[in-house]
């Protein structure tokens, strides 16, 4: 048998730092990495056999949980008729129909190969579409590694910010703001001065890459009022929360809280390919007539609309439709963090919990932080011990405690009994 660290060390020898997208390398809580064999509903097995209850469903696209037998079907039929043509399909129409069904404010869909390339090129959109520079982001929020998104805040309110990679030259992000997410003064104070510039302000309506924190209604609908004073565009990346939070994806929450609320352009990616690279950006009809071949705004992929892709994406959301769905998924996870929770608090570890459909977070301190400065005033070694003491115990959360963590609809009852009683003992330990 070969085993995880032996497999870690010859993937270092090939692959930089072993792994190729970084968090998947243990940095941030230590160990090594497990190398993932197979994987069957809500489970993975990794190179030495073991058996782990999968929290992460690859970030967020497995909402099926693992082999669905009818996305296998999917996907085997489409892979028998071809994996690539370079010319539309069907299949790319069918499913813009089905993400367009499910989301009101948009009427037209361009498909992708990765929540990075749609992010990017929404924001190129949303710029060709204003004819303005500037766009506005919020610290701790994730959109994918495009150069003018790898920001940190500047110095004071209102500065642009610093490149946070190598490789980015402080040119390329000059017209990227960085503020404080659910800060509504910082935003108002940014329209005032930088107004008539600014393109767009892009959001991670519910923040998975700062664990899970939601936007407030009220700085959302304040965004909302301020772009359409100043003309801005509102971007909501949902590649985490889209399809995943419930089935009209993030917006729909804030529609139910905001009368007439809805962004201009959507960002989606994770289950709308259901485990393929696959993601997608959205916006009205008016507003999509700015990209090529229409309009000036350019924009391709050889493998965009890939038919294997589309067809796993498809047969995903086609069995997330079914009714109750999201009420049941819903349901399992809020029993996953209320146990969670019930331990933590048995043990005497301040702890919190929040939850959206099939997504999750949780904290290691008493109350919900509602900022990236806040979350990372986490106890990290105390997280890091949760995250080993749990894996020990079969259980595979995300390994870093500023990420979000994912319930299947292939959990069952037992798996969140076990986890939860695993979590007991971990607690009992910290
Ligand atoms: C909200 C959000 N936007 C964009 C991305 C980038 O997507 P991808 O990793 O498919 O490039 C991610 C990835 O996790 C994400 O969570």
């Amino acid at each position: 048998m070969t085993t995880n660290d032996q497999l870690f060390e010859r993937a270092r020898q090939v692959i930089p730092g072993g792994v190729n997208s970084p968090v998947r390398a243990f940095r941030a809580v230590g160990g090594t990495p497990r190398f993932i064999a197979r994987a069957q509903g809500a489970y993975m097995w990794d190179a030495e056999g073991t058996q782990y209850i999968d929290y992460i469903g690859s970030w967020g696209p497995m909402i099926l949980g693992h082999g669905h037998p009818a996305v296998l079907e999917a996907v085997q039929k489409a892979a028998v008729e071809g994996f690539s043509f370079g010319a539309p399909t069907e299949r790319e129409v069918e499913l813009a129909e089905e993400i367009i069904r499910h989301v009101p404010s948009i009427e037209q869909v361009r498909l992708v190969s990765s929540g990075t390339e749609a992010g990017m090129s929404a924001i190129r959109l949303a710029r060709g579409a204003t004819g303005r520079s500037k766009i506005i982001k919020f610290e701790g929020c994730y959109h994918g590694h495009a150069d003018a998104l790898l920001v940190k805040a500047g110095s004071g309110l209102a500065t642009f910010g610093h490149p946070t990679s190598a490789g980015v030259p402080a040119e390329v992000v000059q017209h990227t703001l960085v503020l404080e997410y659910n800060n509504v003064e910082q935003i108002e104070e940014a329209f005032k001065t930088h107004g008539p510039e600014i393109a767009c302000v892009m959001i991670e309506p519910i923040a998975g890459n700062m664990n899970f924190v939601r936007a407030a209604v009220p700085f959302v609908k304040r965004i909302r009022e301020l772009c359409d004073q100043h003309g801005a565009l509102f971007i909501f990346d949902e590649v985490m929360t889209g399809f995943r939070v419930a089935p009209g994806s993030a917006q729909s929450l804030y529609a139910a809280a905001i009368p007439g609320f809805r962004p201009d352009i959507s960002v989606f990616g994770k289950v709308i390919g259901g485990g393929m690279p696959l993601a997608a950006f959205a916006s009205s009809r008016r507003i999509m007539a700015h990209l090529a071949p229409l309009g000036g705004v350019y924009q391709a992929g050889t493998l965009s609309g890939n038919p294997v892709a589309t067809a796993c994406g498809l047969a995903t959301l086609r069995e997330i439709s079914r009714p109750g769905f999201f009420d049941a998924l819903g349901a399992k996870t809020r029993a996953l963090v209320d146990g969670l929770k019930g331990a933590a608090d048995a043990a005497g570890v301040p702890f919190c919990v929040d939850s959206q459909g099939g997504m999750f977070g949780f904290f290691l301190m008493p109350e919900l932080p509602q900022n990236y400065t806040t979350v990372m005033t986490t106890d990290q070694p105390r997280f890091n011990r949760f995250f080993h003491g749990m894996l020990d115990r079969g259980i595979y959360l995300a390994p870093a405690l500023y990420e979000a963590g994912f319930v299947s609809a292939a959990h069952t009852d037992a798996d969140i009994a076990a986890t939860v009683a695993a979590a007991a003992e971990v607690f009992r330990t910290l």
